[in-house]
């Protein structure tokens, strides 16, 4: 029978969407109510609705994987519901009781299973989405909300192979302040993003690296990735300083270096620091960490007019391990002793 995505190769990410939806509602004084699935299709809103003014709206990503033996996979979900609420405390949002996430996933994915492709590197990207629904034009948080859930079948990240990028590291432009909401996941954040994307498209670059807001000088993270460099048989990565998101990813390489022996340093780490490393030969990899991704090796860095070269724009041993073991465990392919694997049944 013919996949009613079509031809997983043709896929674009966050293009099409599979036939369902979940979405529940909140209310001051009720809380949350009439959750229910439903044919995917628009809303109805009214031009004033908080979110399309003031943003009050934070969001999520994950990915359910099937794995050869036809289970279906999240990986380690609760941590996505988790995030969503500590986003929405930050923006005046009520929390979405844990079961309610999780159990949402599992009746929606389950309803549409059909959608997860399941040839190597494909999966079904989930987005749970919660959004300030009052009609109002107060800058005030909404008394109404709503939670939703669509999914999107995704292609492989890496379609030519498991390949280094370029990035842009921006000077100029920033992303997030401490103090601010860079360390949640909502919209603005990556609305903000845009510019500094698109004029590093234009140079040819796929990816921005961002640099802290006050100094523009200590790295924080890549657009939708957190990022690690490797000395020798040390990894380095960026502290949670409260302006980057503290990514899933990025604490399950973190807890699989420390099994692997790896030194594993959280600190602030200066561009200065990082361009030496290169040039000395100290720093031998650097690579990205994310849903999308999972781990994107880096192969170049580009700053202030130089193209700075790591590893001779190879993929790192590291780098593919971490890789390797992730998605190992994303796929059902290796026993899941950390208990990060959740079937849904
Ligand atoms: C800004 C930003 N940083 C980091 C990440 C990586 O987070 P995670 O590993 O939870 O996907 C993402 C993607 O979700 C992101 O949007």
């Amino acid at each position: 029978m013919r996949a009613p995505y079509g031809d997983a190769e043709k896929l674009v990410f966050g293009r099409m969407f599979t036939e369902h939806m979940f979405s529940i509602k909140y209310s001051e004084g009720q809380g949350w109510h009439d959750g229910k699935i439903q044919k995917y299709g628009p809303f109805m809103m009214d031009p004033a609705t908080a979110v399309l003014h003031y943003a009050q709206e934070v969001f999520e990503g994950l990915k359910a994987y099937k794995a050869a033996d036809g289970r279906i996979l999240l990986f380690r979900p609760e941590q996505n519901a988790r995030r969503l609420n500590r986003s929405a405390a930050k923006l005046c949002m009520p929390e979405l009781p844990e079961e309610i996430f999780l159990n949402a996933l599992q009746e929606l994915i389950l309803l549409d299973q059909d959608w997860i492709p399941d040839t190597p590197g494909t999966s079904l990207y989930i987005r749970p989405t919660l959004i300030a629904t009052e009609a109002f034009l107060g800058v005030d948080a909404s008394k109404e909300y709503l939670f939703y859930i669509i999914l999107s079948p995704v292609g492989a990240y890496f379609k030519a192979g498991f390949n280094p990028v370029s990035i842009y590291v921006e000077d100029k432009l920033v992303r997030a302040a401490v103090g601010g909401v860079g360390d949640i996941k909502t919209g603005g954040n990556y609305a903000a993003s845009l510019l500094g994307g698109f004029r590093a498209e234009q140079k040819g670059f796929s990816q921005v690296l961002w640099l802290d807001a006050r100094e523009h000088k200590y790295v924080e993270e890549v657009g939708a990735m957190n990022v690690f460099f490797v000395f020798g048989e040390k990894i380095v990565t960026p502290m949670l300083t409260g302006s980057i998101l503290p990514g899933i990813t990025r604490d399950s390489v973190i807890r699989l270096a420390k099994e692997m022996e790896l030194e594993v340093e959280e600190r602030r780490i200066s561009i200065d620091e990082v361009l030496e490393g290169i040039k000395t030969g100290k720093l031998t990899e650097m690579f990205g960490s994310g849903t999308a991704a999972v781990i994107s090796p880096v192969g170049m860095l580009h700053y202030q007019d130089t193209n700075y070269y790591i590893n001779n724009n190879q993929v790192g041993n590291i780098t593919k391990i971490f890789y390797d073991k992730l998605i190992d465990i994303q796929y059902g392919r290796v026993e899941d002793k950390l208990g990060w694997s959740y079937e849904l049944k």
